[in-house]
């Protein structure tokens, strides 16, 4: 039997490289340096897609383990100075405390954990998203888990056949849900077809129980109570041997398919798959960028990483994703380019609507004075 191994995978965005398109190599090296010969760390590998900065790392010390989480919270808040020294844009942002208290949940960084026995082989996908919500891992989650329309292995793989289930966290009541799946799938997707609230959270294979994926559910807007920003999500797969075969984990995402984030976190435009050096959203501030690193663990150690979307497989994608993005950009500022009211996180509406309030006619006394005067 193998080990029993934690892989954290811990982000935030503490400062940008021009605006919110990239991540200045100081601050990665910084992290690197910070976490490299740590005694409480297996391995690490620290990247970014577009503003955010992403910490892989293993480790024996289970799932909310508050050491590990103080680490990740140091080198974010070290990675600040540096884009303080910098004066990068929005230096610090998603460091929401004045200090670690115990869990990095509810202090601004996101954060996907998932703790298993290391199989003989265990290769891992890392999905990691900028511009947009953790919601969008639902259409993806659900094609590569519950669709054999993307993954064949559920109809003939005799270790898959048996469904997944399906843990759905509402994130505005902050519930959870169990979703048994195919049986349940059209309950469950009258659920995850509203990615604002509801996102799926773990992922399990039915017969054993494993865990399949995991993502970050949190959203910083909601957690402030004011606005900062959409939370970038992050997302870990395992693969292979009763779970989705890489293929299968990359193949949704031939598909740009829409999500809410985007220009100012209030926009809705396609997800587009890319290697981490097209990783920077310049146009409109994205379209919104999805990284697939692949790993395999060995007794902890990250070996890799392959770079998974740097193939010209994915070039139709980033096509379509293009052409789609300038299809919506026509929209200007209509829906549903732009999000619906509830969904924005900039808004003028309240300033504007105090503004001119005076000026708002009711129709409803409009008539009723009409028909006291007997007029049409
Ligand atoms: C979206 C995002 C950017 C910013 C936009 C305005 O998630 O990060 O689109 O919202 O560049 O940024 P501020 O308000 O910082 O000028
Ligand atoms: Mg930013
Ligand atoms: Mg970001």
């Amino acid at each position: 039997m193998g080990k029993r191994i934690t892989l954290s995978v811990i982000k935030a965005d503490v400062g940008g490289l021009v605006g919110h398109t990239n991540v200045h190599p100081e601050l990665l090296e910084k992290a690197r340096g910070l976490l490299s010969g740590n005694p409480l760390v297996i391995d690490s590998y620290v990247t970014h897609v577009g503003d955010d900065i992403n910490l892989i790392i293993t480790h024996e010390a289970g799932r909310n383990n508050g050491e590990i989480h103080e680490l990740a919270w140091n080198v974010f808040v070290a990675c600040t100075e540096v884009a303080k020294k910098l004066k990068l844009y929005g230096a610090g942002q998603d460091l929401l405390a004045d200090a670690f208290t115990g869990n990095i949940k509810g202090l601004g960084p996101g954060i996907a954990e998932m703790e298993f026995e290391e199989r003989t082989s265990e290769p891992v996908v890392i999905l990691m998203a900028d511009k947009t919500e953790p919601g969008a891992w639902n259409l993806p989650l659900y094609k590569i888990f519950a669709d054999p329309f993307n993954t064949p292995g559920l109809v003939i793989d005799p270790k898959m056949h048996c469904g997944f289930n399906f843990e759905v966290r509402d994130l505005i009541e902050d519930k959870k849900i169990i979703f048994s799946a195919p049986e349940e799938i059209y309950d469950m997707l009258v659920f995850i077809g509203a990615p604002g609230r509801y996102c799926i959270k773990r992922v399990f294979h039915k017969d054993t129980g494993d865990i399949a994926a995991v993502s970050s559910t949190q959203r910083l807007n909601l957690m402030a109570g004011r606005y900062i920003g959409k939370d970038d999500p992050v997302c870990i797969i395992r693969c292979q041997s009763g779970f989705p075969a890489v293929g299968e984990v990359l193949e949704p995402f031939a598909h740009p398919h829409l999500v809410s984030g985007w220009m100012r976190g209030s926009h809705c435009g396609p997800l587009m798959p890319v290697s981490v050096n097209d990783a920077h959203p310049t146009r409109f501030d994205g379209p919104p960028r999805v990284i697939a690193l692949g790993f395999q663990l060995s007794e902890g150690k990250l070996v890799g990483p392959q770079d998974l979307f740097a193939d010209p497989a994915f070039d139709r994608a980033r096509e379509q994703a293009n052409y789609i993005a300038d299809y919506l950009r026509r929209h200007g500022p209509f829906e549903p380019h732009r999000l619906h009211l509830e969904e924005m996180e900039y808004t003028t509406m309240p300033l504007v609507m105090e503004k001119l309030k005076e000026r708002f006619i009711s129709m409803r006394q409009l008539r009723e004075s009409k028909s006291a005067a007997g007029t049409t």
